[in-house]
């Protein structure tokens, strides 16, 4: 052969912004000797290892033909029967038929872009958002736009002028405690979406795999109880947050023609989520109280959150604002102007430290002063020493001269630990 022809590119959705300082100083975060507030995983010495472990033997010894075999795609009748009555106890009447399952929540947002998006659609997000959320609609190439939020989250008037503007298919919301900001939007700020989702006529996906995680105040009925958003909002959830998230198992909760569009959709994705992963979760459901095994995760949590909240006042620079979340797993800053938290990122990582910087958040025009901080992980004592650290760092002078210049789009992360 004379002459070899390359193949053909890749995708132009596939093309990514390649090399990333962040994407970098992120994978020494790994490393023993540095206190990350960059992950957004629950904390390990958590999970209930050996009941989960119980739950796959019984399954594996009982019935090994059938959770070692192909299942159908809907998901594991035993499991959404055990979600569908979890649901309903919290105030959410729900049939395991309104429901199917999904290898993480992840994957329902990923059926939802496919079933739902044209390239070049709108989708409405809320700035900022979940970044892998962001990707995921990128990928699917449709025109997200950022609604402002406030300490509350979404601003109803910004987003019935948006939404009147741009026509979207989809409205992008996680509600509780939201990712990356851990803010809650409060009932009639709810109501409100609900009524504009009727009005305008565009789809809601609620994604919600934090609500369980409240270690303060009252819930807040999901936007979808809304009668005036029922037939157009799906609602979200997972495991990941209050089991284990290597189990990969979410769900959502749809009307049923768009259910029955994200069932066809997941068959060409991976036809169903493990086989074995659902009959081991549903067996854990059934055998034990969620509710009270999640007491002491968030016991734990509020401790962490708490001395987080209480330590940074000491830590963040002077005119520095940020959350205080009633739950989840996330507290969001706010750094004067002039400070660029992706710059800053080497430095800090270089002093055992690390966070992850806000700009990957923003659908719009990036806060280079923003950053995320994760309070799951670590026992009080290991934050409060994560804390001084970051105290040097910010404190060290560094106003952002621009010069590093770290790039901070999506697809700047890998996804571990989002
Ligand atoms: C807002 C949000 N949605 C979805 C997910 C994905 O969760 P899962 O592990 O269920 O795929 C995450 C994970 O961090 C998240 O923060």
């Amino acid at each position: 052969m004379e002459r070899r022809v390359p193949p053909p590119s890749l995708a132009e959705r596939a093309v990514s912004t390649g090399g990333s300082v962040i994407r970098e100083a992120l994978a020494l975060t790994a490393r023993p000797e540095v206190i990350s507030f960059a992950g957004g995983l629950p904390a390990p010495e958590l999970f209930d290892t050996d009941n989960i472990r119980a739950a796959y033997d019984r399954v594996l010894s009982e019935s090994p033909h059938r959770v070692l075999q192909y299942s159908v795609t809907e998901g594991d009748p035993g499991l959404r029967e055990a979600i569908a009555a979890r649901l309903s106890r919290q105030g959410l009447p729900s049939h395991p038929d309104d429901l199917m399952i999904t290898t993480g929540a992840q994957q329902g947002l990923a059926l939802l872009a496919t079933t739902l998006l044209n390239p070049g659609d709108v989708v409405v997000v809320e700035e900022p958002t979940y970044l892998a959320a962001l990707q995921c609609f990128g990928l699917a190439g449709a025109r997200v736009v950022p609604v402002p939020t406030d300490d509350q989250g979404i601003v109803v008037d910004a987003l019935a002028t948006i939404v009147a503007r741009e026509r979207p298919r989809l409205l992008y919301i996680v509600p509780t405690f939201q990712n990356p900001t851990g803010h809650t939007l409060p009932a009639e700020r709810r109501h409100a979406v609900a009524r504009l989702a009727a009005e305008h006529g565009f789809w809601i996906a609620e994604d919600d795999p934090y609500g369980e995680l409240r270690f303060r105040g009252e819930p807040v009925p999901w936007i979808t109880a809304h009668e005036e958003a029922s037939d157009r909002t799906v609602l979200l959830g997972s495991l990941s947050k209050v089991l284990a998230p290597g189990m990969r198992l979410g769900w959502l909760r749809a009307p049923v023609a768009l259910r029955r569009a994200c069932v066809l959709a997941k068959q060409s994705l991976d036809l169903h989520s493990s086989t074995v992963d659902q009959a081991a979760a549903a067996r854990y459901l059934t055998e034990h109280d969620l509710d009270a095994r999640l007491v002491p995760v968030k016991a734990a949590y509020k401790e962490r959150c708490d001395t987080l909240l209480t330590t940074l006042p000491h830590v963040l620079p002077e005119g520095s604002t940020w959350s205080r979340p009633d739950g989840g797993m996330f507290v969001w800053a706010r750094l004067p102007d002039g400070f660029d938290t992706a710059a800053l990122l080497l430095d800090a990582v270089t002093n055992g430290v690390a966070y992850v910087p806000g700009a990957p958040f923003f659908a719009g025009p990036a806060n280079p002063a923003t950053l995320r901080l994760s309070f799951t992980t670590h026992h009080p004592p290991e934050i409060d020493r994560g804390l001084k650290r970051l105290a040097g760092v910010f404190h060290a002078g560094h106003r952002a001269s621009g010069a590093r210049g770290a790039e901070a789009g999506p697809a700047a992360f890998s996804s571990a630990g989002t």
